[in-house]
Order: structure tokens, then C-alpha cells, then sequence
């Protein structure tokens, strides 16, 4: 990194346990945010709600250089997306590019900008797999959570078949992703259903993360307890139904249950982030928080974004625990939950996620889980304007 991208870097002094003769380990996954721009305004969406433009976007061969750093730092899959990474017209040259360092290749799309030439032309360059979202299985409810109400011709929705379509003649493995909110849970079996007409390999039902654009919208989007225990039968059902024809991955709804969530298996464990002007993250949600400045992949390489930079050092492993995470028999499964979760309900990203039960601050979470009266959605977009959040206490 701005020295040739070393393979594996000596650990930086000050590293969390670096006394110890621990150090960070290789990240497995790159996720490459390449646009902000989409044709779609989902009001779930949990991209930032400060959007990065496209004059401030990396160029071609800045991605291709980022690739170069992460295969030498050991990242072994790249997930490209966005915003609609479609838009982006170096995308076969990104993909190609990928494929001959070897990593593994996933494109998160929306479908809407595919056509036939597209598709075969990413096949060419060698994408192993397609994550296709659909927002629901009725046309109409579908098209306006995208805020597509406007489009002329065939639905939005109705592209995402043809690009489904598109996808499964060039060859390419197919997962199916719908993001489950309160308005679409009645239909999770039918979008299973409708995953398996499409030739999916995978259907991927996944409540909705609440961040960014989802965390403005919460009390429009969150479903209710009984709405939950509905979702799990209801994968029970079309997984009795469909059998061995599709694998069926159930992402279990946020502040619900009472346990904090791994997530991203961990901060600065095994992926990181790169937006699309470059800012290292090690989540998609962590350019709120407050703390350390975010490294740069162009301007501070990778390696030392990964191994050195104090946004990420900040919560490996667990020496930052709080009480009751550092005494929690669970502190090496749930690594103390969510970090954007906990600044976002109580405005201290080090605190123990609030969803679990044994957070002070769990009761913030249980009045969210009580859906409130719903106000009009705020539509994801470039310039917005976003109401105030309600008080959470
Ligand atoms: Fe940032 Fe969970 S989304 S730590």
C-alpha cells in the first residue's frame, strides 16, 4: 500500500493484544461499494444517508489497484455493490480484473440497467454469482417501496424478472435477496415461491438491517412480535414445500429476541468495507460514528488501514468490552453485538448493543419493537430532507 502491497505486514505496536503475540487477522472479504447511484429509492435501503456523488467517485483503475492490495493482504472474495454497481460501465473491467488475482466474485444488483449484452459480457469477464434483489411478490407493492411508481413500460418489478431471466441463460448462480419489512411479510412464502420460478439457486429472506435510510424509516418499516414468529413458520412452510429445489436463508429480525447479533462476525475480523471514494470501513453503517477518522484505501492503503488505523483497532477482540459484555461467557460469539446499533440507540458506539438483554439500554429496543403508528416513509435519495429521529427515551 502506497509501498506495494505487502502480503502479510508486520502487526503494528499498540495492535489490541499485540502484547500478548496476537495480532489482527487477514480479512476474508472485501465488500466494494462502487456507486451510490441507483435507479431505485428503497425506504430500507442502509446505505448512509450522506450519499457519495459520482464526481467523488474512484476511477477504474483505482478499483483494480484496491483489488491488487486486498488479494495481497489474503481477501479471498469481493463483493461488488453499491447504490446499483450496474451503473458503473468499467464493471466488466472491475470483475475481470478480480478474477485474475483469483478472488471469488459476487455482483449485488438490483437488474434493473441489465440487458442480454451486459450479462453475457460479465459472464465473459468471469462473475461467479448474482445476488438479485426483488422487494416483494406483488408488482405494485414492490414497485413503490423502490420508489419506481413513476416508471413507464414494464414495471420494475417486472425488469427484475427479465434481468433474472437474463442472468440464469448467461450461466451465471443466482440468489434471490428480499429485504422483509412490515409491509411485505405477508407475502415471505410467495417470495419464495417466486424465487424458485426464477431458477434461483438461493432464496436469501433477510429482515431488514436498520441503518442508514432503514434506520430513518424504523418506525415504517419494523415489524411487530407476531409478524416475526409468522416469518419463522412461514420459511418452515416453504421450506417443507420446495425442499431440496432451493436453499432458503432466513436472516433472523434485528432487536428481536433478545440477543445481540455477531455482527460482521466481529469488528476488523474478517471483511472490510471501501465506499465508493475510497473511505475503509469496517461496516457499511460505521461512517456515523463518532471516534477516529476513517482511512482512505487511496490515500492510506489498505494494509495499514486494516492492521494500523485506529477506526478499526478500536473494537477488536475485547479488551474495549464493557460490563456486562467483559464478564459475558457470549463475548467471543457475539463480540458485544452491533457497534452502529448501540450509537444509533444510545449515542455511545462503545456500550453493549442494546438488543441484548442484558444491555442497560434494552429497553430502547423493546419500544422500538412495538410498531408505532406509521408516518409517510422517507425515500432513499441524494439530497432528502430527514426528519429528526424520535427521542428514543
Ligand atoms: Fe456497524 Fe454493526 S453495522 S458494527
Amino acid at each position: 500500500d502506497g509501498t506495494g502491497a505487502p502480503a502479510r505486514p508486520s502487526p503494528a505496536a499498540g495492535l489490541p493484544g499485540a502484547a500478548a503475540g496476537r495480532r489482527a487477522p487477514a480479512p476474508l472479504g472485501l465488500v466494494a461499494e462502487l456507486t451510490h447511484r441507483c435507479p431505485l429509492q428503497c425506504t430500507y435501503c442502509a446505505n448512509p444517508v450522506e450519499l457519495t456523488r459520482q464526481r467523488d467517485e474512484l476511477d477504474t483503475e483505482q478499483w483494480q489497484r484496491i483489488l491488487d492490495r486486498a488479494r495481497g493482504l489474503g481477501v479471498l472474495q469481493v463483493h461488488l455493490t453499491g447504490g446499483e454497481p450496474l451503473l458503473r460501465h468499467d464493471l466488466a473491467a472491475i470483475v475481470a480484473h478480480a478474477r485474475g488475482l483469483g478472488l471469488y466474485t459476487n455482483l449485488i444488483t438490483s437488474g434493473l440497467p441489465l440487458d442480454a449484452a451486459r450479462a453475457a459480457e460479465l459472464a465473459a469477464a468471469g462473475l461467479d454469482h448474482v445476488q438479485l434483489s426483488v422487494q416483494d411478490a406483488d408488482p405494485l407493492r414492490a414497485d413503490a417501496v423502490a420508489g419506481l411508481t413513476r416508471l413507464t413500460g414494464p414495471t420494475g418489478h417486472a425488469r427484475k424478472l427479465a434481468a433474472a431471466a437474463l442472468l440464469t441463460g448467461a450461466g451465471l448462480p443466482l440468489t434471490v435477496n428480499a429485504v422483509l419489512h412490515r409491509g411485505n411479510l405477508a407475502r415471505l412464502g410467495a417470495i419464495a415461491d417466486l424465487a424458485v420460478e426464477l431458477g434461483a439457486d438461493r432464496v436469501e429472506l433477510a429482515h431488514t438491517q436498520f441503518y442508514g435510510w432503514a434506520w430513518v424509516n424504523r418506525a415504517h418499516l419494523a415489524p411487530g412480535e407476531e409478524q416475526v414468529r409468522q416469518a419463522g413458520r412461514d420459511v418452515a412452510e416453504a421450506r417443507a414445500r420446495h425442499g431440496d429445489r432451493i436453499e432458503i436463508t432466513h436472516v433472523a429480525a434485528d432487536h428481536h429476541g433478545g440477543t445481540a447479533k455477531p455482527c460482521m462476525n466481529g469488528w476488523g475480523s474478517e471483511q472490510l468495507v471501501v465506499a465508493p471514494d475510497g473511505t475503509v470501513l469496517p461496516c457499511l453503517a460505521a461512517a456515523q460514528l463518532p471516534g477516529p477518522a476513517l482511512p482512505n484505501a487511496v490515500t492510506d492503503g489498505l494494509a495499514a488501514s486494516w492492521y494500523d488505523s485506529p477506526a478499526f483497532n478500536r473494537y477488536r477482540g475485547t479488551d474495549w468490552m464493557p460490563e456486562p459484555c467483559r464478564s459475558c461467557e457470549l463475548r467471543e460469539q457475539d463480540h458485544g453485538g452491533c457497534r452502529c446499533q448501540a450509537f444509533q440507540f444510545t449515542g455511545d458506539p462503545g456500550v453493549t448493543d442494546p438488543a441484548c438483554r442484558f444491555s442497560p439500554h434494552h429497553h430502547l429496543v423493546r419500544a422500538q419493537t412495538t410498531p408505532a403508528p406509521t408516518p409517510a416513509p422517507v425515500p432513499r435519495r441524494f439530497t432528502a430532507a430527514v426528519p429528526p429521529a424520535p427521542d428514543p427515551a
